[in-house]
């Protein structure tokens, strides 16, 4: 049996969402799952009508948890850690250069401290990161 949003959302209801943040992160990632790695921005649309919330609680929080990521955006993590933070305005500078078509979120230590600034750019890891280099990826 294919999978149904109208399903899932149906089932996740009965798990506690959206009053259940857990419950409602857990659809958004079975979404993310079989949308190929995305989460379709119609299908937020259609999960927050479902529940009757905004869709912006919904996009803060797939913008908050690491592994959601809206579909067809890049996804860029800037370490935010004490070593990492201190270095760069790093994500100042995200914040600025990047349109809708990048979900930038703020992480904790990456432990690679010695290596900081450090960047992932859809999953892949970058040292030194400045904004020489948040540049050309997102010109790439
Ligand atoms: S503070 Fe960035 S890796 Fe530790």
């Amino acid at each position: 049996m294919a999978w149904q949003l109208e399903e899932a959302i149906t089932y996740y209801g009965k798990q506690g969402a959206p009053g259940d943040q857990s419950a409602l992160i857990a659809l958004l990632g079975e979404i993310q799952q079989e949308n190929g790695g995305g989460i379709p921005v119609a299908a937020v649309e259609e999960t927050a009508k479902a529940y009757g919330v905004k869709e912006s609680l919904l996009l803060a929080l797939i913008k908050r948890v690491p592994r959601l990521r809206l579909a067809d955006t890049h996804c860029l993590e800037i370490c935010c850690g004490p070593n990492c933070g201190r270095k760069t305005e790093l994500a100042e500078v995200a914040q600025r250069l990047c349109g809708s078509k990048v979900t930038v979120k703020q992480m904790p230590c990456m432990r690679l401290c010695g290596k900081g600034p450090n960047i992932k750019w859809d999953g892949k890891l970058y040292h030194q990161a400045d904004e020489t280099l948040l540049r050309r990826l997102l010109k790439d």
